[in-house]
């Protein structure tokens, strides 16, 4: 089937997605047709600013230049052959990647969620192949208000309803503690059937919360002495994000088990990857998990090149300084709307107070009429996380549209 006519208005595109999508998103009602650097384009012309980078998968920067020809390069080349046979990249990407973050090897996924599945399944392996853990026995611990995506393994470790209720029945084996707790986590360690803490070292989707300093360091040092894999989640946190290459790296915690995703392509396809040391990736044998495309060669240099950017541009430098810049702005703004303001790097929220019947959905579309794409989460809270190739300039030209927007309200 063709489209006869093609989509001129907002309008229009809006209403074929509500006539002939399904309604599992509700998105802001902006049409974008265009992307550069930190700028969106709508399908009428109009520019904004990009403050939610994709939930921080555009790291570079939309189509940065680099990346988007790496992808050429390799698409008219070679873009798939399964892993029933070797191709001529992914073993230049793995040797890259294990080099750069420190691992013994790494295994290709394609989404976020399938890396969070991923570690689980190695977890679970090394439990039983390693540990000695009885059979079916091994459980999984993660800490209230995670998110790391949509499967049904996924929303059975979440604690929000909208994820996982009527979804049932859940995955057994699944446990949880409050986040930041280090108590709850020693408490919960003394299981001995317990193979992993799966944990985000700032927890994005819950509404960048950002644990104590200390939490991350004491939290893998607690499950290294009981000999529980510390599984980071740094699918949304990673990759310069948070004023390091990895949100980890603040606290110089070296996780067992690393998810990376998103911004691991820069925007360009879904590539994620899992990496961890020879005891634990070894204990899954061929043929006993993996993806048609994990590993394609077109991701395998989209990944390359998108890394290779956040290195060439010190994309972890300028977050850190950016943020800095950012939240002391965002402290600036005269309003008793904002009943906090919290983040690290370029990863950071801000809490709005329903007032005078405007909420943080309210402020968002306000923000888009003056020309500043943000979305909430959780009603109240909305994340402030452009690309980090935002120079310094625009940055402060964004902290007084945010200023006069909520000002003005
Ligand atoms: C921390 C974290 N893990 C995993 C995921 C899932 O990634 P994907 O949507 O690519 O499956 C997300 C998505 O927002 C995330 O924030």
């Amino acid at each position: 089937m063709r489209f006869e006519q093609p989509l001129i208005s907002s309008q229009q595109a809006i209403e074929l997605e509500e006539k002939y999508g399904a309604h599992n998103y509700h998105p802001i009602p902006v049409v974008i047709s265009r992307g550069e650097g930190v700028y969106l384009w709508d399908v009428e012309g109009q520019r904004y600013y990009d403050f939610l980078a994709a939930y921080s998968a555009v790291n570079q920067g939309h189509c940065h230049p680099r990346i988007v020809q790496a992808m050429m390069d390799q698409a008219s080349r070679l873009t798939l052959t399964s892993r029933a046979f070797h191709n001529d990249v992914l073993g230049e990407y793995e040797a890259f990647m294990t080099q750069l973050f420190g691992y013994d090897k790494l295994l290709p996924m394609n989404t976020g969620v399938e890396g969070g599945e991923t570690a689980i399944k190695l977890a679970r392996r090394w439990a039983y192949a390693v540990k000695g853990t009885a059979k079916n026995k091994a459980k999984i611990l993660f800490a209230e208000g995670n998110f790391w995506g949509r499967t049904l393994s996924a929303i059975s470790s979440s604690t929000d309803p909208s994820s996982y209720e009527g979804f049932g029945p859940y995955m057994p084996g699944f446990e949880r503690i409050p986040y930041n707790d280090l108590v709850a986590l020693e408490k919960a360690l003394e299981d001995p059937d317990l193979a992993a803490f799966m944990v985000e070292p700032i927890q994005g989707e819950a509404g960048v919360i950002v644990p104590d300093e200390g939490y991350l360091k004491k939290a893998a040092a607690l499950c290294k002495s009981k000999r529980v894999l510390f599984i980071a989640d740094e699918v949304q946190t990673g990759i310069a994000r948070t004023g390091k290459m990895l949100a980890c790296d603040h606290e110089a915690v070296r996780p067992d088990i690393l998810i990376l995703g998103k911004a691991l392509s820069g925007g360009l396809l879904p590539v994620s990857a899992v990496l961890a040391d020879d005891e634990i990736m070894l204990t899954i044998k061929p043929g006993e998990h993996g993806s048609t495309y994990g590993g394609n060669p077109l991701a395998c240099k989209v990944a390359m090149a998108a890394m290779q950017v956040v290195i060439d541009e010190n994309l972890a430098e300028h977050s850190a300084r950016m943020g800095t810049l950012l939240r002391a702005e965002l402290g600036n703004i005269k309003s008793d709307r904002i009943t906090a303001i919290r983040g690290k790097g370029l990863l950071n929220a801000i809490v709005i107070k329903e007032k005078d019947g405007i909420d943080a959905w309210d402020v968002c579309l306000k923000l888009k009429d003056n020309g500043l794409l943000a979305k909430p989460t959780h009603g109240d809270i909305i994340r402030f996380a452009p690309p980090l190739v935002i120079t310094e300039d625009q940055l402060m030209e964004c902290s007084a549209i945010i200023r006069r927007t909520i000002e003005g309200l």
